[in-house]
């Protein structure tokens, strides 16, 4: 597994300068690497350091006999034993590639789904998963890793990220890499950095100072890879501060090489590589690359290698962070195995039980879940329920060896159009639910026609409403409603039937205006491969919902730090996000909120979310007392109050600093309790969530922090205060 510099100090690199013939598979990954590069050829250096996307639909593409159909393929150099990247899109699972591939695989539910279970177990297990199916397909490299922190709920790909949180999402994010790298396979982190909205995604100038960058969303990176080690990392599309992120020597040498002392290898994202002096900027690896305008790291480096030194000194670093990759995962010494055999029941419960974990209960009132056994007629309305549930779309979408069990074309026709359909997997909430439920008569109606539902309703124990919000990659939201009329059909049989459970499927916050009418609301996302399993299992009460919100929900879209996303009014929609003249441009100001994302600009403005950050219910109660904090250790005693075993989610926050207000989740821990159990949690502090970055590094002022527990980032105790000594320093 890969490691930073800072656990692969210089004496490996100078036993590689000493002796560069003589390494061996025991010898450092760093080192190995170093001596491989010196036996290298001029052509052979320009090898690893481009690549395909080996997919036959795009133009003019020749795919090789050894590639495997998927998002990336760089040839290797067998003279030296070293194995070719096949590499695959494996957020959530791997992926189907707009259903070239018909081989299957086990869909983990959204990575919100996922993050909702603030449990790192969770998401250590589905990368172990998903890792483990991908080596089965022959692949020894994932394009994972979504580290965006959620600044704008709109954004397109909210589902597949993972929190609004540094700490949440760095945390979880380490996590699912660690998991995905036990399998001898290489994971990214991705999109690096601040790929905060999908339009104009690969020309919006992103404008961010440098200390709100470092305290936020670059944060949320630093914490996973130190954590998780990738062996790459994925720059983004987009530009930041001028500059396109792939082509920063800010993001990529200054901050990621440098100050981070990580030695993996940087790939860009596909089609995101303006030129080659992206190279000199810290770019290691040009992917994808039919979708840029040239190939800029193969001969054209090459030849400029010949007459530069300083040049010729970045090719031969390349390689080495590519190569020291390679042996830090040992993806020569464990090839993938293609045609391996799948559990796939086995990865089926790993979906299922995260799915089970990441349900939200927003609401429940006079304890209207779990449904009771007597009840004798349900009334199950809309999202197609009857068949599966809903997935998100774009180059994360997986599915099952069978397919969809419903696509519906989102947009117009074309190589990509197949990466943007909006699709149910094969998990019917309908089918599980009268599997939950066989005493009772359960009836299905689509919603497509209100009286009917309204009718259905009237005559029904109880009425589940199915409501579904699609999102993908490449297309922001337009705001934050329900689509479809469902907001006037929940209003409708709410009316009708005072026992009314809304189930929501969707990939982002939504609004509910019929909030009050409703009796429960369940937060399901787009809760994967066994998603229709899970919502009958929290419906019911075979599962005590845990699941608590990784983003806040807010009440409008009047409360974000942005009224509209930026461009969203003006440009077409474009998968692709290309500029649609080449002189077009577009930027977003990130200094509006600048590191105080998500909750912390709800608790810098004052304004009352519809349901705050670490929001999240449960069929037992719990109670937290004794908050203490002791320099940079907390400790607190949860306890469950209720009737029966359940699980919470124990949170501490930084309130504020020498009296002035400062929101900052500081520490986390899910909490598994029987019923009347008390445990005492102990947190370490990361002395960086309660520092501002300066230019000196961190610094923290000497004085008073005043820290409170929380069930949820807006309901918070009496605060406790501890002292801090004057502190600067850098990573
Ligand atoms: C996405 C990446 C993905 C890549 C390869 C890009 O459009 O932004 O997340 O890994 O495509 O499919």
């Amino acid at each position: 597994m890969l490691k930073s510099r800072k656990t692969f100090p210089c004496s490996a690199a100078v036993i590689a300068l000493a002796m560069p013939h003589v390494a061996t598979a025991d010898t450092a990954p760093g080192a190995r690497a170093a001596a491989t590069v010196q036996q290298m050829t001029a052509d052979e250096k320009v090898v690893l350091t481009h690549g395909i996307m080996p997919l036959p639909f795009i133009p003019g593409t020749v795919v090789p006999a050894e590639a495997v159909p998927g998002a990336g393929y760089v040839a290797g150099v067998a003279r030296l034993g070293v194995p070719a990247l096949r590499e695959t899109d494996a957020s959530l699972g791997v992926a189907w590639v707009g259903g070239l591939r018909h081989d299957g695989a086990t869909a983990m539910p959204s990575g919100i789904a996922q993050a909702a279970t603030w449990n790192p177990e969770v998401l250590r297990r589905g990368g172990a998963m998903i890792g483990g199916e991908a080596r089965a397909k022959g692949f020894n490299v994932l394009l994972a890793g979504g580290a965006n922190l959620t600044r704008d709920p709109r954004n397109g790909r909210t589902f597949e990220y993972l929190s609004e949180d540094p700490l949440l999402t760095g945390t979880l994010v380490g996590a699912a890499i660690n998991g995905v790298q036990s399998n001898h396979i290489i994971s990214t982190i991705k999109h690096f950095a601040l790929n905060g909205q999908e339009t104009g995604r690969k020309f919006v100038d992103i404008r961010i100072g440098e200390a709100a960058a470092r305290e936020s969303d670059l944060l949320a990176f630093e914490i996973g890879i130190e954590i998780g080690h990738p062996g790459s990392v994925m720059c983004a599309y987009n530009v930041v501060n001028g500059q396109h992120a792939c082509d920063s020597d800010w993001l990529l040498n200054t901050v990621l090489k440098k100050d981070w002392r990580w030695d993996g290898f940087v790939m860009s994202d596909w089609g995101a590589v303006p030129g080659m002096a992206a190279a000199l900027h810290g770019l290691d690896q040009q992917s994808g690359e039919q979708l840029d305008p040239a190939v800029f790291l193969g001969k054209t480096l090459e030849a400029a290698a010949t007459g530069d030194k300083a040049v010729a000194r970045r090719l031969d670093d390349m390689d080495t962070r590519v190569l020291t990759a390679i042996y830090a995962s040992g993806l020569d010494k464990y090839p993938a195995n293609p045609g391996g055999a799948i559990d796939f029941k086995a990865d089926g419960d790993v979906a299922f039980d995260a799915a089970k974990q990441g349900i939200v209960l927003l609401k429940n009132d006079a304890g209207v879940l779990p449904l009771a056994a007597s009840a004798k007629r349900i009334v199950v309305i809309g999202g197609f329920a009857s068949v599966g549930v809903m997935s998100g779309a774009g180059s994360s979408q997986v599915q099952g060896d069978r397919g969809p069990a419903l696509t519906i074309p989102a947009g117009e026709d074309g190589p990509f159009a197949a990466l943007t359909a909006r699709s149910y997997h094969r998990s019917s909430p309908l089918k599980a639910i009268r599997a939950l439920a066989p005493a009772a008569t359960v009836t299905y109606r689509d919603g497509y026609e209100l009286s009917d539902a309204v009718a259905q309703a009237r005559k029904a124990d109880v009425v589940i409403v199915f409501a579904t919000k699609w999102a993908t990659e490449g297309l922001d939201q337009a705001d934050l409603a329900l689509p479809e009329g469902q907001d006037a059909l929940i209003a409708a049989v709410a009316a009708a039937n005072p026992h009314t459970v809304v189930v929501l499927e969707t990939g982002n916050p939504v609004t509910m205006p019929w909030l009050d009418k409703t009796a429960a609301v369940l937060e399901a996302w787009y809760p994967g491969a066994r998603g229709g399993e899970a919502i009958a299992s929290v419906l019911f009460g075979q599962t005590n919902p845990s699941g608590h919100l990784p983003v806040t929900f807010p009440a409008g879209t009047d409360q974000l730090p942005r009224h509209d996303i930026d461009g969203y009014a003006t440009l077409e929609p474009n998968f692709a996000g290309d500029p649609p003249t080449p002189d077009a441009r577009l930027s977003a100001n990130y200094d509006i909120e600048g590191s105080d994302v998500g909750y912390r600009w709800f608790a810098r403005t004052g304004a009352k979310p519809l349901f705050p950050f670490g929001y999240g219910l449960s069929y037992t109660t719990f109670a937290s007392s004794g908050l203490t904090v002791d320099g940079l250790h907390a400790s607190l005693t949860v306890t469950n109050t209720g009737a029966r075993a359940g699980a919470t989610v124990a949170q501490v926050y930084l309130v504020s600093r020498n009296g002035a207000a400062k929101q900052r989740l500081v520490g986390f821990q899910r909490v598994d309790l029987a019923a009347g159990e008390s445990r005492k949690v102990s947190l370490t502090i990361d002395p960086r969530l309660l520092a501002d970055w300066t230019a000196k590094g961190w610094h923290l002022n000497a004085g008073r922090y005043g820290f409170a527990m929380g069930d949820d980032a807006a309901h918070l105790s009496a605060p406790v205060t501890a002292t801090e000594p004057a502190r600067t320093w850098r990573d």
